[in-house]
This record gives C-alpha cells, structure tokens and sequence, in this order.
C-alpha cells in the first residue's frame, strides 16, 4: 500500500510514523508536516528526526502549512505533546532535518495517482491547499483516510469537538467537499485504541527496533495526560496509529457510511456532524465513519508491527 503520510508529530503521529516504517505491507511515500501538537517547524523536525533514527531519509519530507487558513491564532499542546513534541525526546540541537520542496508532495501523487492513499492525522491545512492549488490531480486520488471528528460522543479539545477538525474546521469543509472518498476515523474509535504502559514495556522487553528505547519513553510521558483526562486507562489513546491501522484492516471494523458536515462558527467550531437516524438521508458522498473496531485484533496488530513481526 503506497501511502502519503500528512502528520503533526506530536507523540500519537510518531508511533502513526513508527507504525508505517515497520509495518511489512505499506510503503511510506512520504511525510509532509504540519502545525497542530506542535509548531510545524518542530514536528518536521520531528519527522526527519524519526526517519533518521531507523536510518530512513530515502523518504522526504515535506513541509506544509503553518497555521489555519482563516488565520487564527494557533495553540500548539506542549502539556501533551512534550515541550518539542516528542515527550521526554529532543533531538540533538545540531541534529539537520533534510527539508524537501513544497511541489515534491505533487509529483509523488502523480508519480502514483492511481493508487497512492493519502492518510492525514493532522490538523487538514495543507491538504486543502493541495485541493486547492491541484484540484486536476487531487481528484485523482482515489482514498483520503482522515483522523478527525467525534459523533455524539465528547470531542477532547472542547466538549464537543475534536483537536484536528477543530484546528482549521474550514479546510476540513474543504476537503469533505473535494475529496471522491473519504474514510473518517473519528474519538469514537481512537480513543479506545488505547497503549497501555505494559504493552510499550513488552515490546521494549522483545524488539530490537530502532524505536526500542522511543516507545515506552513517550507511551510513558502521553499516559501521564491521559491519566488526568481519562483516569484508569493506564496508557493514552494512539489516535493516529489507529487510522493506519483501520487502512490496514478496514474489513475488521464496523463502517458506516454517511454525509459529514463540519461547524465552522464560534460555539460550535469544529463539531463533526452526520444523520445519525435510524432512518437517515440517503449520502451523496462518499464518507465513511468508522464506529466500531476490536481492541483485540488491534493491539495485537500493534505489537506485532513493534516487533517487527509478520
Ligand atoms: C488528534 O489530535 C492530536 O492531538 C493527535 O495527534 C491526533 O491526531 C486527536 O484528537
Ligand atoms: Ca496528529
């Protein structure tokens, strides 16, 4: 599976990165950046900084926008993500991120607009802006697998919405409109895709990854929010890993298919909206919502790829 990888490491982006490198059956074409956890100049650097570490800089990365297309303000998560978006982790200060240009992110999607998948577990800015600047090419592309959303359940960043359809909600517009089709892995599932501190201690104890030390490093510093916000889950939720893994694994999870709409204004920027009747309006587009998955098949999913196993 050729895969396009739009992310904001952030520390659930970098076991998502993690996760596509030593995974046997998807091809990483690439990695463009974006703000969000963090700023974007940090989580590109975080990027190459990861492919470094498993001696990976064949594959580029690109670096995207750096704020929301309304111009807002933008607040990054450093009480979350660590101080530089990796936990504990700071790359050393001599440490170069080799920076690929911008049109690079085009010619892979031409190179391979037939089959190329584009996975975006950020807030979507520059993936708007590819809808924008290349709509010719960018309606080419088959699946958009987006992170985003929380349907009838609580958002995390406001009660009711979630952090990357709340981060530019105008692009998420954008790209509901634009894109053939969408796969939306929504709060609903992710944050139930949880990784426990023993499980990171496990795969600490059986790999011999480049990412051996990483994982249990930032599972460790990511569960101590989430035991303030999600008490008793001895872990934090892989949001971003979970939406690589549905790619993966899309006939083991419960889809539904549905239109979604974003809101745009204050008070409720960023609520991810879908007719969720029994009898509901017939789609015109092509988004599914993924509601339901098994834990199970998952994390065994998630260790198996850690370790490097088939
Ligand atoms: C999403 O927001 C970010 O904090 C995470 O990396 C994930 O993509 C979860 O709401
Ligand atoms: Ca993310």
């Amino acid at each position: 599976m050729k895969v396009l990888l739009f992310a904001d490491p952030g520390i659930d982006d970098s076991l998502a990165i993690i996760y596509a490198l030593l995974h046997p059956e998807i091809e990483l074409k690439g990695i463009v950046t974006g703000y969000g956890n963090v700023s974007v100049f940090d989580a590109t650097r975080n990027a190459s900084y990861l492919l470094a570490l498993a001696g990976r800089t064949d594959i580029p990365v690109i670096r995207g926008t750096s704020q929301p297309l309304s111009g807002m303000h933008t607040i990054f998560y450093p009480e979350i993500h660590g101080p530089e978006g990796l936990g504990p982790i700071i790359p050393p200060e001599d440490f170069k991120a080799d920076i690929y240009p911008f049109e690079l992110m085009f010619e892979i999607i031409e190179k391979d607009k037939e089959d190329i998948i584009i996975v975006d577990v950020g807030r979507q800015t520059t993936l708007a802006f590819a809808y924008n600047l290349r709509p010719e090419l960018m309606e080419k592309v088959k699946e958009i697998y987006l992170m985003g959303g929380a349907f009838m359940v609580p958002g995390n960043v406001t009660d009711i919405a979630e952090a990357n359809f709340w981060g530019d909600p105008i692009a998420t517009s954008v790209i509901l409109n634009k894109a053939k089709k969408i796969y939306i892995t929504p709060l609903n599932v992710t944050n139930r895709a949880i990784v426990t501190r023993d499980i990171a201690k496990f795969i600490f104890n059986h790999t011999s990854s480049p990412y051996k030390y990483l994982i249990p490093a930032v599972t460790d510093y990511y569960a101590a929010f989430y035991d303030q916000v999600m008490p008793g889950i001895d872990g934090s939720p892989v949001h971003d890993v979970f939406t690589l893994y549905y790619l993966m694994n899309k006939e083991k999870a419960y889809t539904i298919k549905r239109d979604v709409r974003i809101a745009i204004v204050d008070g409720s920027r960023g609520q991810s909206i879908a007719d969720l009747r029994m009898i509901y309006k017939e789609p015109e587009h092509e988004h599914y919502i993924v509601m339901d998955f098994d834990y199970n098949d998952f994390i065994a999913d998630f260790i198996r790829v850690n370790l490097g196993a088939d």
